[in-house]
């Protein structure tokens, strides 16, 4: 599989929000056991929620919040069988991207420490120390955005 082939959207209407509650139930309530009550939360409803599609199959989804001067980014979730073929980065590209589209000023994430080199590879620092969140070990994670000069 080649995450080439695969194209990044922003999620317009029910259906494709299904698409994306679905791997978000595969990925954090079946395989990490998160509990549905955390997994779906009040930000769901003002989001920006993206889709990664292979072959019109979705494939990823995470999503992107304001919290005012910076965005924060979560529920970054691939199918098992299209992780480690350059999806998740592909979403978090595409998310940055429209953050700095936005004009915010940075974008923070509390990452999952398993998780922690995928977003340093992205560019991200960790700031703090780990806490848990939903039985899960974390880490609160930032990218600075300088401002575009063009
Ligand atoms: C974390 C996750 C979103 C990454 O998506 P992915 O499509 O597998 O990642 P990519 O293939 O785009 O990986 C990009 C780079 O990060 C690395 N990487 C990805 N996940 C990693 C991990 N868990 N640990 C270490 N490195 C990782 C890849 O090896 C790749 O490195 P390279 O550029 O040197 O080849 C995916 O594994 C997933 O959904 N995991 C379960 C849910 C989860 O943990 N979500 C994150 C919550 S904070």
């Amino acid at each position: 599989m080649n995450g080439d082939a695969v194209h990044i959207v922003a999620v317009a209407g029910p259906l494709a929000m299904e698409s994306a509650y679905r791997i978000r139930r595969h990925v954090f309530i079946e395989e990490q056991s998160v509990p549905e009550e955390i997994e779906l939360d009040s930000d769901d409803a003002h989001a920006l929620h993206v889709i990664a599609y292979a072959n019109d199959r979705a494939v990823g989804t995470a999503r992107m919040v304001s919290g005012g001067d910076y965005a924060k980014i979560g529920r970054m979730a691939v199918e098992r069988e299209w992780r480690g073929c350059g999806v998740g980065r592909r979403l978090l590209d595409f998310l940055i991207g429209q953050a700095r589209d936005r004009g915010y000023g940075r974008v923070v994430l509390n990452a999952q420490l398993q998780a922690e080199e995928f977003y340093l590879k992205a560019g991200f620092s960790p700031d703090g120390p780990p806490f848990e969140e939903a039985g899960i070990p974390h880490r609160f994670m930032r990218l600075e955005l300088p401002p575009q000069t063009s």
